[in-house]
């Protein structure tokens, strides 16, 4: 205890300039230490609030190996040579997005599309907007409208911002919290009678807090028919940051590019992946990244068609000894293994006659509760600190709903889930039965 307060104290002397010197090695791992012991370490914290989670063994053993080659792998490695230097990551970069493309139905990956690797889901994001807009530039000399919802995740409105994208429509989100097809037909139709043609619809893949899914089937069914009917063109950009990592592990139903107006979409490999950040993967359509090619002189494919330029080439090593360390079955057997855990949790509250209203979607490790035996339906700060659990508020109806986003990642243990309920117990004043899930 003396110890760790000595490091505690010392480790708060900020550094605010450049040293002069080298810190002598003995203070330099002071600090990495107590650094180090101030983060959530999810082997041992019982955090279940994060969509993050411990790395497969697998992926560190390749990232470790690879950072020491320090490989450069800028470019998009399916449609483009980049730098000769670097061909061994970036063959398995091109492995890695056929692998991912192939759960998002890209059947015939090398003519159907696209992508690469990248900083995370926000990244995607943008460059699903960007593409699109500039298509929409470049082929119809407009700028589309974006259709949203108020669950849709920060990052694309970050994009609308950069892009200057400011059309923007907000859908209602029906009692799933996906978006409600009527208002986005009731909405296509009246701002087509105003003359507008060209949209874009931002679906969800496991919205943030609630991990509810967009019915990307049946917009993608609405666009046929409005496109038939009024001659409009919309297209979808896909946010499957949290939900593209362990939907199509779980369903039978896989979607994605066999879906006509599908043109970009965004995944994180860092949150269900269960590889080290930063490690997100873009995908689009064949060739659609021309739409942002940007010219380069001292590269040899002569531009570069990516938002990031260098990046890591080791990420690519580490997603790939991820995807073939697991397989298929692999990664259903571990997803299957955190809907279970969402269901004993569920099980538990029901169980304890936890007073609470919750939402969830059955293929998703996300439940959010709203816990109406509390005051302002909030916990303590302490429970929420040790859980890692913010208060966030979703549209319901014609209200909110004040819900707290649980996240059961691979390393959420039984014990911990008792432990929680336990906790919750205890701050409930008033116990009453738990609502059914609609999800
Ligand atoms: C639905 C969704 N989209 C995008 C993002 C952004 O991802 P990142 O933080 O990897 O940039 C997140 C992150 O939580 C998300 O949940």
């Amino acid at each position: 205890m003396g110890k760790t307060l000595t490091n505690r104290r010392y480790y708060e002397q900020k550094i605010i300039q450049f040293p002069r010197n080298t810190l002598p090695k003995e203070k330099a791992r002071l600090y990495l230490n107590t650094a180090f012991n101030n983060n959530v370490n999810y082997s041992k914290h019982s955090i279940l609030g994060y969509p993050g989670t411990i790395p497969l063994a697998a992926s560190i053993e390749a990232l470790i190996k690879f950072l020491a080659l320090n490989a450069n792998n800028i470019g998009t490695h399916t449609r483009i040579e980049s730098e000769a230097g670097f061909k061994g990551t970036q063959g398995l970069e091109r492995q890695c997005i056929a692998m991912v493309g192939h759960l998002f139905r890209a059947d015939n990956f090398a003519n159907k599309i696209d992508g690469y690797l990248n900083s995370g889901g926000t990244e995607g994001n943008i460059m699903g907007l960007w593409i699109l807009r500039n298509y929409f530039r470049k082929l119809y000399s407009a700028t589309p409208v974006c259709f949203k919802t108020a669950l849709t995740h920060y990052s694309i409105q970050k994009a609308m911002n950069l892009l200057y994208l400011d059309k923007v429509q907000v859908l209602k989100s029906n009692s799933l919290f996906e978006i409600d097809l009527g208002d986005l037909e009731a909405r296509v139709r009246e701002l087509f009678a105003r003359g507008v043609r060209y949209f874009v619809v931002i679906a969800t893949l496991g919205y943030t807090v609630t991990g509810s899914i967009d019915r990307i089937e049946s917009i993608n069914r609405l666009i046929n028919r409005l496109n038939r009917e009024l001659g409009v063109i919309i297209k979808i950009h896909l946010d499957a940051a949290h939900g593209g990592f362990i939907y199509p592990f779980l369903t039978k139903n896989r979607y994605g590019f066999n879906l006509r107006h599908v043109y970009t979409m965004s995944l994180d490999a860092h949150k269900l992946g269960l590889v080290p950040y930063s490690c997100g993967i873009f995908l689009c359509r064949k060739h659609l990244q021309r739409f942002i090619e940007t010219n380069v002189d001292y590269i040899k494919s002569h531009f570069d068609d990516t938002l990031c330029g260098s990046r890591s080439g080791a990420i690519a090593a580490s997603l790939w000894a991820a995807i073939t360390s697991l397989g298929m079955v692999g990664y259903r057997r571990i997803y299957n293994k955190c809907l279970a855990s969402k269901l004993y949790l569920i099980k538990e509250l029901k169980r304890k006659n936890i007073n609470c209203w919750y939402y969830t979607n059955d293929s998703m490790n996300i439940i959010c509760v709203e816990f109406n035996g509390l005051r302002d339906n909030r916990l303590s700060e302490k429970i929420e600190q040790k859980y890692g659990l913010n208060l966030a508020q979703v549209p319901f109806s014609e209200s909110t709903r004040n819900v707290y986003k649980i996240v059961l990642m691979p390393h959420v243990k039984g014990t911990t889930i008792d432990e929680f309920v336990r906790d919750v117990c205890s701050e409930h004043r008033e116990i009453g039965r738990t609502n059914p899930s609609f999800g």
